[in-house]
Parts: structure tokens; sequence; C-alpha cells
């Protein structure tokens, strides 16, 4: 993959480190909020990096250690204090989807005076956010490129997504060697996570076809179907993580949606993060099968033999619904074979306990809609699938 800049509402900076990171925030403000997780950041030089950037350009940098993978309101709260406190003018987030979501959130709640939950939850409108900076660490959410964040609230159990446009970047950073450093674990809940957007939300509905915006997802999930396993074998294999981090970007921007659709797996697996703190493409990988093999009928079993078809490269004569159970058998093989991901929620330490109130709660507001209706008791059969 070459290097290249390109802007449609983010702009993208790709395979060029963070060179121009200090000039651009210069742009926003002199006073930047630096966001990142538990440590990675810091170990492999890329926080390093971006404080000479913004050093160079004369931007001072307040940093923001331990934004917690499934990040958490109370983070939020407190790092929105320290912006206002300080005022901070633009906010740069160096890490995952955990760190761009709590980045975004931290810009939106320093415009705010009311609670930060109430933003989350849609209850108060977000009004004005800072402009926010990326530069991604991990291959995974497309939080980069598109205007979502997802927060957890511990105490009751809640975990929203919520979309606005003032949460999207201005300007994402994308350099695959930052992900070389990221483990095999969490590579292949990654991959999930990629594969699922697209599966998720674009290609798996009955709205009508567009044979372009389908011929790109297949492309797509393809390359992550190749990459994945290369990226866990061979960490500093660039083809590969460069694939993997544009894909990822792609999955959720914006540009396959032609189509429409809805996030079935992902409500029923924000339930499980909120319960379990479980990896979010981890708790994907355990539901997308099972989800596939309570849609499969004969409706919906020519839509799923085109992912085999197309995706796994399986034979296409055979009946609608043979080809249906071979893709999702082959998608099973991707997930806990070639990925090593864990097959069951019985396996990630999960059981039934709360499997009614996480089926209510995925199922809130007349259940999901998307490739099948799924009302409460639906999900809940789904949850038991994946005992
Ligand atoms: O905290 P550090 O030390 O940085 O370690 C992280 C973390 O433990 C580690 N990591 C990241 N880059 C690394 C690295 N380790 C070594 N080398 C590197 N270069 O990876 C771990 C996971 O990070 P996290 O940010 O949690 O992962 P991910 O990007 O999968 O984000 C998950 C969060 O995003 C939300 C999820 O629900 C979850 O809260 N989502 C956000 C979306 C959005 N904004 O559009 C959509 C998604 O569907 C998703 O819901
Ligand atoms: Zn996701």
């Amino acid at each position: 993959m070459t290097q290249f800049t390109h802007q449609c509402g983010t702009k993208i900076v790709f395979g060029q480190g963070v060179k121009g990171l200090g000039r651009e925030a210069a742009a926003f403000g002199r006073r930047a909020l630096v966001c990142y997780g538990g440590g990675s950041a810091k170990r492999n030089g890329i926080l390093g990096a971006v404080c000479s950037e913004l050093a160079e350009a004369g931007v001072a940098a307040l940093l923001f250690e331990g934004v917690e993978p499934n990040p958490r309101v109370t983070t939020v709260e407190r790092g929105a204090a320290l912006c206002k406190k300080e005022g901070v003018e633009v906010v740069i987030a160096i890490g995952g989807g955990s760190v761009m979501d709590c980045a975004k959130m931290i810009a939106a709640a320093t415009m705010s005076e009311g609670s930060v939950w109430e933003l989350v939850t849609r209850r108060a409108p977000i009004r004005a956010a800072l402009p926010v900076l990326t530069v991604v660490t991990i291959a995974a959410t497309g939080s980069e490129m598109d205007a979502g964040a997802v927060i957890t609230n511990w105490e009751t159990h809640e975990k929203y997504g919520i979309f606005d446009d003032r949460l999207l970047p201005r300007v994402s950073f994308l350099e695959p060697r930052f992900t070389y450093t990221v483990p095999p674990f969490q590579t292949a809940c990654g991959a999930a996570d990629i594969l699922s957007h697209v599966f998720d939300k674009y290609y798996f509905t009955l709205n009508e076809k567009l044979a372009f915006t389908d011929g790109v997802m297949e492309a797509l999930m393809r390359a992550v179907v190749r990459f994945a396993p290369v990226a866990m074998r061979e960490p500093e294999n660039y083809e590969a993580r460069a694939n993997l981090m544009w894909a990822a970007s792609w999955a959720l921007n914006g540009y396959l949606s032609p189509r429409g659709g809805a996030t079935s797996c992902h409500a029923m697996e924000h339930e499980l993060s909120a319960y379990y703190d479980i990896t979010h493409g981890l708790g994907l990988a355990i539901l997308m099968p099972k989800w596939l093999r309570y849609c499969c009928d004969g409706l919906r079993a020519p839509q799923i033999k085109q992912f085999g078809v197309n995706v796994f490269g399986l034979e296409a004569s055979v009946s609608d619904m043979d080809g249906a159970f071979a893709a999702i058998e082959a998608l099973e093989r991707f997930l806990y074979d070639a990925l090593g991901l864990a097959r069951t929620l019985t396996e990630a330490g999960i059981g039934e306990e709360h499997f009614k109130e996480m089926a209510k709660n995925a199922a809130r507001g007349g259940g999901i809609e998307g490739f099948r209706h799924l009302g409460a008791e639906d999900v809940e059969a789904i949850y038991r699938m994946c005992l």
C-alpha cells in the first residue's frame, strides 16, 4: 500500500507516522489534551512522537493517561473537568476505539454544563464539541473515521453508542507500523470487529442490493480473512497491518451504507461488555455465527450463501440452504480455528445468570431491526445458543 492523504469528512494521513500532527493541532488551538490508554502508547514511543510534534508547533500538551478498554463515563467526566479547568482547545486520542471514543465524549462534555451520561444517552443534546484528532494504534472499530462513541456506565451496567457529527475526528493519523505491537489476541478481536461492522451493519439485510457496494464489502471481508491470520503470525508484516487498518476505517465510515442496515450483533454484544467487561471483538465473534444460524431460513439463505461463495470461495452449485450452512461453518473455522477466539460464552467465563435482563435491554425500544427482527425472546435464545 502506498502513502496517501485522503479527505472526506475526516482527513486521513496514512502511512506517515504522526508527521504534521503538530501543525494540524495548532490550527485548532494552543492547548491540547492528549488521551491514551494503559501504557502501550508510551511504551512504543507514539506518545513521545506526538508530544515532540506538539512542542515544535507551540502547542502545550496536557497528558490524560489510563483510559480503560470499554471506557467509563466516569473517565469522560474526569477528562472534561480537566479540559474546562485548563482551557483545553483540542483533544488528541492515541489508541484504539476506547481511547478515541473517550476523547470524543470528553470533547463534547467540555462544551456542555449538564450530566455527561445524559449526553451519552441522548437525553440531552450535544450542541458543540472541541475538535478531536486521532492517532490509531489498533485496527478495529473505525472510530477514527466515524462520528460514534461508545461509553459504559459500570454502576448501571449500561453501554451506549452515540452518533453525532460533532464527534467526527477532524484529522486521523493511520500508521500501520504503530500496530506492530498489538498482541495476537487483540489483533484477532480487532479483525472480528471489522468483519462484523460490514457484516452486521450493511451486508446482511433484506434491503435492495447494490452490486457495487456489495462487491466492495466482500472485498473488504476477504482482506480481513486473508490478512488477520498473517498479522497474528507475523506482527510486523506491513501489508497485513495496512490492509487491516484501512479495512477497519472503511468498515464503518458510512461509504458502505447505501443499503441501510442495523447492528444486531452489536446490540447483543454491548450487553455482554456492559455486564462482563468482555473484549468487544471477542463478544462479537461468539455471537456472529449463532446469529446467522438463528436468522437462516428460505428468505435469508441466498444472502448467507453469497457471503460463503464470495468471501470464503465456497462452491456455488449447491442449494441455497446447504450453501448458507457451509458459509456459517466457514465463518466458524475462521473465527475459532484461524483466529483462535473462544467459541462460546462458557469458554469466555460467562453464564446465563443475566440473559433475561441483557436480552430485554438489547431489544429495548421495540426490538432489534435488521436482517431479521429480534425481540427479547429471540435475543435470549441466541445468548443460549452461545453457551
Ligand atoms: O490501553 P493500552 O495499553 O493502549 O492497550 C490497549 C488495550 O488494552 C491495546 N492496544 C492498543 N493499541 C496497541 C495495544 N497494545 C499494544 N500495541 C498497540 N499498538 O489493545 C487493548 C484494546 O484497546 P481498545 O481501544 O479497547 O480496543 P478497540 O479498538 O477494539 O476498542 C473497543 C471499544 O470501542 C467500542 C467498543 O464497544 C469498545 O468500547 N466501539 C466503538 C465504535 C465506534 N466508535 O464507532 C464502534 C465499535 O463497534 C465499538 O462498539
Ligand atoms: Zn464493533
